[in-house]
């Protein structure tokens, strides 16, 4: 009997679990997902993860910079992240004496972490539903035209309003933020605590945090320790304070323990996180869009720029630190279009998303609701009305905007023009703040010669693919002026601006003059695609304001029609959690991938003539030397990545992936290449999450960067 019983409950155990999909909201994970996290083998209680009156794992989880993740790993306020999301900050304090880009950086003692102006470090303290709330202030507002429901600014106001000036004034550092759920059926509200004293504190040299760099990027398999560390430091009474020498390392609340046991396929795995934005509840007229506009402009456009970027950076050492960042990130959403666009064509895309909008037509005509139906009626129109001005958007943002590094020039010379023409006594102020902004602009990575090289093909491009006579006003001049000539256009323009040098800038400051602020050719080219821009933005809003309803109504009627099953919102760059298993996939036909890789893999990529797979000496000596510590494989490799079905995004990069007893076993830094349409549609049997090893980390802390210190502040069980 027992034994039947037994046998039983494991082929139960062993069913498959429809798992996998989904991005959830901690609130709701006790009603909508423990039965199948625990059947997938969490152990663990629904509070130990996330708890509105006690902490729990979720705060040792915080956003680390702008859009990134991180997790608290030492009780002094250690921080893990990726390399990539701390990249910037790895790179402002390299220079070619000290290329912590190329060599790497630890530092032996706390005196020694760098301080990092601008970057922060966010805890999710309060998550609260509030959607009755926001639905009665609405209710208020009687615009049918109003965009209330949506704007951060309205809502963050209401935010600000329930819990009162005084409370924001006696907790320093703390925000709060109401954001839209189920394009805008549902809201929450953050309470955040905000600390920007973050330090570095170690990481690999590139050629391991970044190893395989473009090639191997959204890649499986993968051989990259994309890791670095930081330390969260606070005022003495552990609250949020600006760079103080007096600040402390942070005594967080919650942080991970972390377990070197190791991993199986088919084991349990979850993260959390903060995934940006996912476009689960397209229409099969937005896929399309997506496709035919926004990811095809992107690929033509940022394959032009990198190319050129590239070629500069391989040239001069240093411009590849100066244009590192810069190129990496272009890089990174280029090839993610190429992915997208490869999974909407090769997996039908379209037709899924026609599905769902049949299934809801048929579902709603049989109930007599005709709203769906208009609503998706409005938004096939939407979308084909917007195409000319969405097409001129996107080519002006990508080629134009975030091509051509000198149209954000400071444009705001208005008041300094005013001092200058009275000869006010303020004058002098205007002009240190023009200098302030003239500074920020001309950095110390920018290179005007590299930027000239980009904007002549840039504008070759622009001015082939959009008629003359919808383009800015200002390039009319290129016709007239320079007959068509954009490069003679672009040299004049670095000849004669006053930002094109640090000279031309100082020959201005000994005479500033109105007239050469108004004819600066960079400020009127700055400016005139700022007014493009506004023009277009201001066409399409009408649009958006449509678009906008008919997709909460959509929204609206898939859940309601599925009112038995859960659903999870869109990401939106708030904590999620995703769960499933550590498993390999079959790319193709007859191939499988294993979900594990290991150092073998990294020395059979290892070229050292190719910039990409370039492997340091010391890894070698290590390598060769089985000399992996307490982290090795039973069969004695040394593991570097794994993969899992979890179902992450862009924001995910960094996040903590945990096993069934809620441990540290790896941080996320990626997704397949398979698996990058997954922000439109998820594919259990082809997206995965790319994570590295906590071992491999660990190894590379102890035997590559010898930071035993830090080793010593965490928690590791085997
Ligand atoms: N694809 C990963 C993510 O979306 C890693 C990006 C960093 N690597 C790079 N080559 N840009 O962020
Ligand atoms: N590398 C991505 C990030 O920076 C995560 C990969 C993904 O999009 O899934 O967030």
């Amino acid at each position: 009997m027992k034994r039947l019983f037994i046998a039983l409950a494991i082929t139960l155990l062993s069913l498959p679990v429809a798992a996998d999909e989904g991005m959830w909201v901690l609130p709701l994970l006790q009603k909508q997902n423990m039965p199948e996290m625990k059947a997938l083998g969490l152990k663990l209680q629904d509070y130990d993860i996330y708890s509105p009156d006690s902490a729990s794992l979720k705060d040792a989880v915080v956003i680390f910079g702008g859009g990134c993740t991180g997790e608290v790993v030492s009780p002094d306020g250690l921080v893990l992240t990726n390399h990539h999301c701390g990249y910037g900050a790895i790179q402002s304090h390299s220079t070619l004496e000290h290329d912590y880009l190329t060599e790497g950086f630890w530092a032996t003692s706390r005196n020694e972490e760098l301080p990092n102006p601008g970057l922060s470090v966010t805890f999710i303290d309060k998550i609260e539903d509030v959607t009755d709330y926001v639905k009665k202030e609405l209710a208020k507002d009687n615009d049918p035209e109003s965009m209330n429901y949506l704007s951060p600014k309205y809502l963050n106001g209401l935010a600000k309003a329930r819990v009162g000036e005084k409370f924001l004034q006696d907790n320093p550092g703390t925000e709060v933020e109401i954001k839209a759920f189920y394009g805008g059926n549902q809201y929450y509200m953050f309470t955040k605590k905000i600390y920007r004293d973050i330090r570095l504190v170690g990481a690999p040299p590139s050629s391991i945090g970044k190893f395989g760099s473009d090639t191997d990027n959204w890649m499986w398999p993968r051989h990259t320790g994309d890791f670095s560390v930081f330390r969260i430091y606070a005022d003495a009474n552990g609250n949020p304070a600006e760079y103080s020498e007096k600040n402390v390392p942070l005594h967080p609340k919650r942080w991970f323990k972390i377990s070197i046991r190791g991993i199986k396929e088919n084991d349990f795995a979850m993260i959390m996180g903060f995934p940006g934005r996912t476009n689960k509840y397209y229409t099969s007229w937005e896929v399309a869009e997506r496709r035919d506009i926004d990811n095809t402009v992107r690929i033509n456009i940022r394959e032009l720029r990198q190319k050129v970027m590239l070629d500069e950076m391989l040239r001069n050492p240093q411009i590849r630190i100066q244009y590192a960042s810069k190129y990496a990130s272009s890089e990174n959403a280029y090839k993610n279009a190429i992915g997208s666009n490869w999974a909407i064509n090769k997996r039908n895309f379209e037709k899924v998303k026609r599905d769902e909008q049949e299934a809801l037509l048929a579902w709603a005509d049989k109930q007599g609701k005709s709203e769906y139906r208009t609503a998706l009626n409005q938004i096939r129109d939407i979308v084909a009305d917007r195409h000319d001005l969405r097409f001129r958007q996107w080519m002006l943002n990508e080629a134009l905007r975030t091509g051509i590094e000198f149209s954000s020039v400071p444009t705001d010379i208005d008041p300094l023009i005013e001092a200058l023409k009275s000869k006010s006594s303020d004058k002098q102020k205007e002009i240190d703040k023009l200098t302030a902004a003239f500074r920020r602009f001309y950095d110390k990575d920018y290179v005007p010669e590299v930027d000239k090289k980009i904007a002549k093909v840039m504008l070759q491009e622009y001015r082939r693919l959009i008629p003359h006579t919808s383009q800015p006003a200002y390039f009319a001049i290129i016709d007239k002026k320079y007959k068509g000539d954009i490069s003679r256009f672009v040299d004049d323009i670095f000849d004669k601006s006053i930002f094109a040098s640090n000279e031309n800038y100082n020959k201005f400051l000994k005479r500033p003059s109105a007239k050469a602020l108004l004819n600066d050719p960079m400020i009127l080219f700055a400016k005139s695609i700022a007014t493009e821009r506004e023009n277009l933005n201001k066409a399409l809003e009408s649009y958006d304001t449509a678009y906008n309803r008919a997709h909460r109504t959509y929204v609206k009627g898939l859940l309601e029609m599925e009112k038995d099953q859960v659903h999870w919102p869109d990401a939106n760059f708030t904590l999620r959690l995703t769960y499933g298993q550590i498993k390999g996939y079959h790319p193709r036909d007859c191939v499988y991938y294993t979900h594990q890789t290991t150092l073998d893999g990294v020395m059979e990529k290892e070229d050292s003539t190719n910039w990409e797979f370039v492997v340091p000496q010391k890894l070698k000596d290590l390598y060769q030397n089985k000399d992996f510590g307490r982290y090795a494989l039973k069969d004695g490799r040394m593991p570097v990545a794994f993969c899992a079905t979890t179902h992450t995004t862009g924001g995910n990069s960094g996040s903590p992936v945990m096993n069934a007893n809620g441990e540290l076993i790896g941080i996320n830094f990626d997704r397949n290449w398979e698996g990058v349409g997954g922000d439109i549609e998820y594919l259990p049997d082809y997206q995965r999450s790319i994570i590295v090893d906590i071992r491999y980390v660990l190894f590379l802390i102890e035997k590559y960067g010898e930071a035993n210190n830090l080793l010593e502040e965490m928690d590791i069980t085997d």
